[in-house]
């Protein structure tokens, strides 16, 4: 019997790519999902891709909400009196969009933080202590110096990038309150792109995207007119942003490793940056996608987005260290994938296969 992991978020972008990674690595998976941003196709489709009955032992899902103490308890409860205690959490569930997080900050502490904050002591109550969290480069805010390492300064510039930071500051104290007891992974992605290469996994934004990578695939099929481009006079090599893409799928390893060395080796608070060190322009991605997907991308350049920063790229080595982990893919291999998901799933889940 593999060890068995509780999900948080399993059904959304990174947590269903994630989910197939561990699934055809053994590990059982309970997931948590309230579908607020994600559809339970998802993870019909990651079942039927990893040959694993939804609803058996290897693959349950639990409809719910993180900030829900009960039905938190529930699970714990349920799961050491079945005998198959949980290992470990992988906790993704969360809110994400930075524009959202501005009109709606409450909304972020409470989610992000204090759903955070149930799931610990939730954990703790029962004596489940290891955990993998997804945090975010965000919390470098603009940053200082790029490639940006773990020991860059914390400085965030939206009510999104808080919430990820107090959440580190809340594990990194919860590390010093009980040392030797927690075995915790921050992880900061950095632009997690792309889809499962069998093109039945992908990402799914709901209603217009706010992220480059979804709305170039949206353009490729036919769903947006063009892309605008914000910002043509940054201090970059064609004036437009840059930033280090990476493979949702590296990014799924990424975690299986991270996964493993914390379960391998003792206790410890571990803070990574996901990312490939690659710096990539929004221009680079148009023309990389353009020559994947063989379709045009109009686009027009517009004034710059307020809160961007000119360059954002993960220094990678930390993790090369300690995770044995880096990135395998490719922008193209990124375009490509993503290009197929887009092709076969022009409306994303909401579409049947
Ligand atoms: P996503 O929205 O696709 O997935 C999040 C999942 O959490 C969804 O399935 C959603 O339904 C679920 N969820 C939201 N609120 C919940 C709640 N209260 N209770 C239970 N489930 C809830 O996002 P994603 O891109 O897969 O991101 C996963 C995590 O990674 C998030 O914490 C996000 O902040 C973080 N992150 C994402 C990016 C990115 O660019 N995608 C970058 C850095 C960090
Ligand atoms: C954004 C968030 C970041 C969050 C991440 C993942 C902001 C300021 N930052 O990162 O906090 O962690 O998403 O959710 O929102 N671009 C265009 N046209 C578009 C969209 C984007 O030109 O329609 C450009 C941007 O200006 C940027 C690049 O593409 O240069 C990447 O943008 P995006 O995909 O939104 O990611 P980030 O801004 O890096």
């Amino acid at each position: 019997m593999g060890s068995r992991v509780l999900v948080t978020g399993g059904a959304g972008f990174i947590g269903s790519h994630t989910c197939l990674v561990l699934l055809e690595a053994g590990y059982d998976l309970l997931i948590l999902d309230n579908f607020a941003n994600s559809s339970p196709e998802a993870l019909t489709r990651v079942a039927a891709v990893a040959n694993v009955a939804l609803g058996s032992q290897r693959l349950q899902i639990q409809r719910g909400d993180i900030r829900d103490p009960i039905t938190l308890d529930g699970l714990f409860s349920a799961a050491a009196a079945n005998g198959r205690p949980f290992d470990a959490v992988i906790h993704f569930a969360g809110l994400k969009a930075v524009s959202e997080s501005i009109k709606k900050p409450l909304l972020y502490w409470d989610i992000n933080v204090a759903g955070s904050r149930t799931l610990l002591a939730a954990m703790d109550a029962h004596a489940c202590r290891t955990l993998v969290f997804s945090s975010s480069a965000t919390v470098y805010g603009y940053p200082v110096t790029v490639p940006i390492p773990e020991s860059a300064p914390i400085q965030p510039n939206n009510p999104y990038g808080f919430s990820k930071a107090a959440v580190e500051q809340m594990l990194t104290d919860l590390n010093s309150s009980a040392p030797n007891t927690w075995r915790i992974a921050s992880l900061r992605y950095f632009n997690p792109v792309g889809a499962h290469p069998s093109g039945r996994i992908g990402e799914d934004p709901m209603g217009i995207p706010n992220n480059l990578f979804p709305f170039v695939t949206q353009v490729a099929v036919g769903r947006r007119d063009q892309l605008r481009v914000f910002g043509s006079d940054w201090p970059t090599h064609d004036g437009t942003g840059v930033r280090d893409y990476i493979h949702v799928m590296d990014l799924a390893e990424g975690h299986k490793a991270a996964l493993t060395t914390l379960l391998n080796q003792g206790p410890q608070h571990l803070t990574c940056n996901l990312g490939s060190g690659d710096g990539v322009s929004v221009l680079d991605v148009v023309n990389a996608f353009s020559a994947a997907s063989g379709q045009d991308i109009p686009y027009a350049l517009v004034d710059r987005r307020p809160g961007d920063a000119a360059v954002t790229v993960a220094d990678p080595s930390h993790a090369a260290d300690i995770l044995q982990w880096r990135t395998k893919r490719t922008l193209g291999d990124i375009c490509r994938d993503g290009w197929a998901w887009q092709q076969a799933n022009p409306m994303g889940y909401r579409q049947s296969a």
